[in-house]
C-alpha cells in the first residue's frame, strides 16, 4: 500500500501513516497538528508554528508571526554549531543547505531530520496523550570519522498569552515580561503575579551550560532568527528578560565520538496552579507540578512509551473504518488522511491554522456541528460533549450565536447570531450522533440556552426549537428568511454595506430583511426529515406528523417558487428578486441550493433533481472541482454583499469551495449516478492530485477550503488548507453514500452507489463495538442495486445489518444485482 515513489516534494508512506517531505522548500509551509484535547501545537515542515492551551487566542504559549517575511517565521528552533558551520536541523531558520533533510508528518506527531557534515539531528515532536506539553525528542548522531564538539542552542519565543493583545499592545507588553530559570528549566511567568494562575516552561533533560531568556540579547540588535548573535559567537549570555520579548533558549555543549548518539528531551509545557499554591516563596513560582510533568518525560524509555501510546491510539481509531480496494489512493484518503483531518477540524473548528490566525474565530456553531459528522465514529464521547457545548449557546427561539470561545464555552457576542442556517445543523449532528452510538439518552440531557442554566430544557426540545425557528421565520414565498447569511457567509442579501471598515458578517442589516434562502429550504427538508424520523423512533407520532406538514409545505414552496427551469434558484433578495437565475447576467447558477435540494431528494419525482445535477455538471464542474457559482461576479454588487467583493474565481465568488462539492456527490448518489459521484470525489480528494501538487501549493495530504475556479487568474491553486467542513462532508460522501456503509438507528445500512466498473471492494467497519467485515461484489457492473446480502452465510431481508453482541465479528457479503 506504500507509494514510495519519489515526487517532487515528497510521498505518502501508507504503512507508517505518514507523509514524507523530502525538501524543506515546499511551495508553502506544509503543516501538521500535535495534541488532541487541550494542549495543541501547529508545526510546519521546517519546525515553524506555535503552541496553545485550549484557546488559540487567549492561551497562546509561543509566538508566531502570520503573514511575515520570510514566510513561516517563528517556531521551535535549534541551532547547531559545528566548528565553522552553523546549521538548523529543520533547515530554518538558518537555512544552511543540508546534506539530507526529511520531515515525516504522522498521526499527531512530526519527525524532522537534518544532516550536515556527518552529524544527524532527528527530532520527534508530539504532545503526549493527557499531557499539557510538547515533547521534542532530539537524537544527535555522529556518523563521521572524527569526534565532534558541537554547541546546541534551543529556541522558543514566548507569547504573552493573549495572542491578539500580544501583537498590538506594545506600550504595556514591553514592560510586563517575566521569567525564572532554575536548573535546565526556563519558566515564562508574565502576569502570573497578578490575575493569571498559569505559566509555561521549556526544559531539557540534561544539564545546560548556559541559557538566554531575553530575545534582544540572544539575537543581538537588528538580527533575525537566521543570525542570532549568541550563536555566531558560540556562547550564551545567560540573559534574564525584564519586559521586552522573553524567550527560552538552552545552551548545551555536546561531544560525540565517531558513531556516537545522544538523546535530548526538551519539553515545552503549560501549568495551571490553584490560587493558594501559586508561590513557593514571595515572587518565586511553585514548580512542583511543572517538575512532575518534566519528570514524566525525562528519559528515552518514558518518551518511547508515551509515543507508542499515541501511535496505538491512532491505530485503534483508524481501525473503525477501513476500506480495502485496488485503488490505493482511495484507501489512503479514506483510511488515513481524511479521518485524521476530521479529528483536526473537530478540535480546531476554524480557529488556528496557517490561514486562520487563531484570534478571529472560536468554535463555529455550524462548523462544529458539521465537523462532528466526520468524527463521531472515532471518539463518540467527545462528540457528545461537543453537542452539549454547542447547544448550550443556542437562544430560546432556536437561533444561535454563530461562534463560541473554546475556553469559556460561551457565545461570542461580538459576532452575534442571525445566520439562519445555524439552527438546523444541530438537528443533523444530533441525529448523526445517535445513529452512530444508539445513545438516545443524550436527548434527555438538560441543556441551557445562552449558557443560562435556569433556562435549561432537554436537548430534544433544542431540536424542536431549531426546527420551529425555520417555520417561524419564513418569507413571502414560504421559503426561509436568510438573515445575515446562510451557509454562504458571503451572500449577504440584507446587508448593503458601503463602509470598508465593517465586516459583512456583523454589520447592521437593513430593516425588514426580506431575503429568502433556497439553500436553507433544502436544508430544512433534508434535516427536517431526520427530525421526523427521530420523532418516530421516539414514538412521538403527533410531533412527527406536525413536522411532516411543515416539510411537505417547504417542498411545495421550493417547487412552486424556487425552480428556475433548469436548476434551483439560490435565493430571493431583499427586493424579492430572484438570485441564481438564467435571467441574471452573472451568477446565474449557484451550487448550494442544487446540493441541498438534491440531497433532500426534491424533484426526484418530476425530473428536477436530475436536471439540477446535469446543470451543475454543465455549468459548474471543471477540471479542479465544482465551482460555487457561474459566471462569477465581475463587480461589487451591493445587494449581494461580500460574495461580489472577491475577484472572479476565488473564494465564494466562483472558487471551488470544496466544502460543498460532496453535497453534489451525495445528490448524485440520490439520483443513482455512481460514476459521476465518484468522479467528483477524485477531482478534489487530495490523494488523487499528485500531478497538481505544485499548482495547489498547499499540503497534498489534506483538503483545502478553496481551490481557485475556472474563471480565476490562477485556476487550480488551493488556499486555506486544513480547517474546513470539506473534510467531514467528503468523508461522509465517500464512506456513507458512495461506498454505502451508513449508520442507522437500527443497524448499519448498506447502500453503495459506485462506478459501474468496480468489481469488488471490502470495508471493515466497527459499529457499536461489533466488527462487520463487508465485501461488496459487483460482477455485473451495477452501480447501486442490491441483489442479495448474507450475514455469516445467511441471507437477510432488506439492507440493514442486524446488531450483535459487542465484541463479535461478522462476515457480510453484498451482491449487487
Ligand atoms: C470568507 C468566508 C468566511 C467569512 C467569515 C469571509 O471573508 O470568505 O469564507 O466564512 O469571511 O469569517
Ligand atoms: C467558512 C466558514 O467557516 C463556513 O462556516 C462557511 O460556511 C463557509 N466559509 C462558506 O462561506
Amino acid at each position: 500500500m506504500s507509494n514510495q515513489q519519489e515526487q517532487e516534494y515528497g510521498y505518502f508512506d501508507d504503512v507508517a501513516k505518514e507523509y514524507v517531505i523530502t525538501t524543506p522548500k515546499t511551495p508553502y509551509p506544509w503543516i501538521n497538528y500535535l495534541g488532541d484535547t487541550a494542549f495543541f501545537s501547529l508545526i510546519s515542515n521546517t519546525a515553524g508554528g506555535y503552541s496553545f492551551y485550549k484557546d488559540a487566542k487567549f492561551r497562546r504559549l509561543t509566538r508566531y508571526r502570520y503573514n511575515n517575511v520570510p514566510v513561516d517565521t517563528g517556531g521551535r528552533y535549534f541551532y547547531i554549531v559545528d566548528g565553522d558551520t552553523v546549521w538548523s536541523p529543520a533547515w530554518k531558520p538558518l537555512k544552511t543547505e543540508l546534506d539530507h533533510y526529511e520531515c515525516r508528518h504522522g498521526m499527531g506527531y512530526s519527525r524532522i531530520s537534518g544532516m550536515k557534515d556527518g552529524v544527524t539531528s532527528s527530532v520527534l515532536f508530539f504532545v503526549p496523550q493527557g499531557e499539557d506539553l510538547e515533547v521534542q525528542h532530539m537524537t544527535l548522531t555522529n556518523s563521521s570519522l572524527t569526534t565532534k564538539k558541537l554547541k546546541l542552542f534551543s529556541f522558543a519565543e514566548w507569547c504573552l498569552w493573549n495572542a491578539e493583545d500580544d501583537m498590538t499592545n506594545f506600550q504595556r507588553n514591553f514592560s510586563t515580561g517575566q521569567v525564572e530559570v532554575e536548573g535546565s528549566v526556563i519558566y515564562h511567568k508574565t502576569e502570573y503575579r497578578e490575575r493569571r494562575n498559569h505559566f509555561a516552561f521549556y526544559s531539557v533533560n540534561e544539564s545546560i551550560q548556559g541559557f538566554d531568556t531575553c530575545r534582544d540579547s540572544f539575537l543581538g540588535d537588528y538580527n533575525g532568527f537566521d543570525s542570532p548573535e549568541v550563536v555566531a559567537k558560540g556562547q550564551p549570555n545567560n540573559s534574564i528578560a525584564h519586559g521586552w520579548s522573553p524567550i527560552g533558549s538552552h545552551y548545551i555543549e555536546v561531544e560525540l565520538a565517531p558513531g556516537e548518539s545522544r538523546d535530548f528531551i526538551f519539553t515545552l509545557g503549560y501549568v495551571e496552579m490553584p490560587q493558594e499554591q501559586k508561590w513557593q516563596a514571595p515572587g518565586v513560582i511553585n514548580k512542583t507540578k511543572a517538575l512532575a510533568a518534566i519528570e514524566r518525560f525525562d528519559s528515552v524509555a518514558k518518551v518511547e512509551k508515551s509515543f507508542k501510546q499515541l501511535t496505538d491510539y491512532w491505530d485503534d481509531l483508524l481501525s473503525k473504518f477501513v476500506v480495502i480496494s485496488d485503488d490505493e489512493r482511495l484507501n489512503r484518503g479514506v483510511n488515513i488522511w481524511n479521518q485524521y483531518q476530521n479529528m483536526v477540524t473537530f478540535n480546531m473548528s476554524r480557529s488556528a491554522s496557517y490561514f486562520e490566525s487563531g484570534i478571529g474565530r472560536g468554535m463555529g456553531f455550524r462548523d462544529s456541528n458539521q465537523d462532528l459528522i466526520g468524527f463521531v465514529h472515532l471518539v463518540p464521547e467527545r462528540a457528545r460533549e461537543r453537542i452539549i457545548d454547542i447547544a448550550s449557546t443556542q437562544f430560546e427561539d432556536g437561533s444561535a450565536y454563530h461562534q463560541y470561545q473554546p475556553l469559556t464555552k460561551r457565545g461570542n457576542a461580538a459576532v452575534g447570531g442571525n445566520f439562519n442556517d445555524d439552527p438546523m445543523w444541530l438537528v443533523q449532528s444530533v441525529t448523526v450522533y445517535i445513529k452512530e452510538t444508539g445513545d438516545f439518552s443524550i436527548l434527555e440531557e438538560q441543556v441551557p440556552y445562552d449558557n443560562d442554566e435556569s433556562k435549561a430544557t432537554s436537548l430534544f426540545e433544542h431540536l424542536t426549537r431549531s426546527f420551529n425557528f425555520i417555520t417561524h421565520n419564513l418569507g413571502e414565498h414560504g421559503l426561509p428568511l436568510i438573515g445575515r447569511a446562510d451557509w454562504n457567509d458571503c451572500l449577504n442579501l440584507n446587508c448593503f454595506s458601503m463602509e470598508p471598515n465593517e465586516s459583512f458578517q456583523t454589520t447592521e442589516n437593513k430593516e425588514g430583511g426580506r431575503a429568502e434562502s433556497v439553500m436553507i429550504a433544502g436544508q430544512f427538508v433534508l434535516f427536517g426529515n431526520d427530525y421526523i424520523e427521530l420523532c418516530r423512533q421516539l414514538g412521538k407520532t403527533a410531533e412527527a406528523e406536525r413536522a411532516e406538514g411543515h416539510v411537505e409545505q417547504m417542498v411545495q414552496a421550493i417547487k412552486a417558487h424556487a425552480w428556475d427551469g433548469e436548476w434551483f434558484l439560490r435565493a430571493y433578495d431583499a427586493f424579492g428578486k430572484k438570485v441564481g437565475t438564467h435571467e441574471a447576467d452573472e451568477s446565474k447558477i449557484f451550487i448550494e441550493s442544487q446540493g441541498f435540494c438534491t440531497m433532500a431528494g426534491i424533484g426526484k419525482d418530476d425530473g428536477k433533481l436530475q436536471q439540477s445535477l446535469d446543470s451543475v455538471n454543465k455549468y459548474l464542474a471543471c477540471d479542479y472541482g465544482i465551482v460555487l457559482n457561474y459566471p462569477a461576479f465581475t463587480e461589487y454588487k451591493i445587494e449581494y454583499g461580500e460574495i461580489s467583493t472577491y475577484p472572479q474565481g476565488y473564494k465564494e465568488n466562483g472558487g471551488i469551495f470544496c466544502h460543498n462539492n460532496p453535497w453534489i456527490m451525495i445528490g448524485e448518489t440520490v439520483a443513482g449516478n455512481g460514476d459521476r459521484a465518484f468522479e467528483y470525489y477524485t477531482k478534489i480528494a487530495p490523494a488523487y492530485q499528485d500531478d497538481k501538487v505544485k499548482l495547489h501549493k498547499t499540503e497534498p495530504y489534506v483538503y483545502a477550503q478553496m481551490i481557485a475556479g475556472k474563471e480565476a487568474a490562477t485556476p487550480g491553486q488551493a488556499k486555506n488548507s486544513w480547517l474546513t467542513g470539506t473534510a467531514a462532508w467528503n468523508y461522509v460522501a465517500i464512506t456513507q453514500y458512495i461506498l454505502g456503509i451508513k449508520p442507522h438507528y437500527n443497524g448499519l445500512q448498506i447502500a453503495p452507489c459506485i462506478p459501474r466498473d468496480w468489481t469488488e471492494y471490502s470495508v471493515k467497519r466497527v459499529f457499536r463495538d461489533v466488527t462487520y467485515d463487508i465485501t461488496i461484489k459487483n460482477p455485473e457492473q451495477h452501480s447501486s442495486s442490491i441483489g442479495w446480502i448474507t450475514v455469516d452465510g445467511e441471507r437477510i431481508a432488506g439492507n440493514v445489518l442486524p446488531m450483535f453482541e459487542a465484541g463479535s465479528l461478522h462476515k457480510v457479503i453484498v451482491m449487487l444485482g
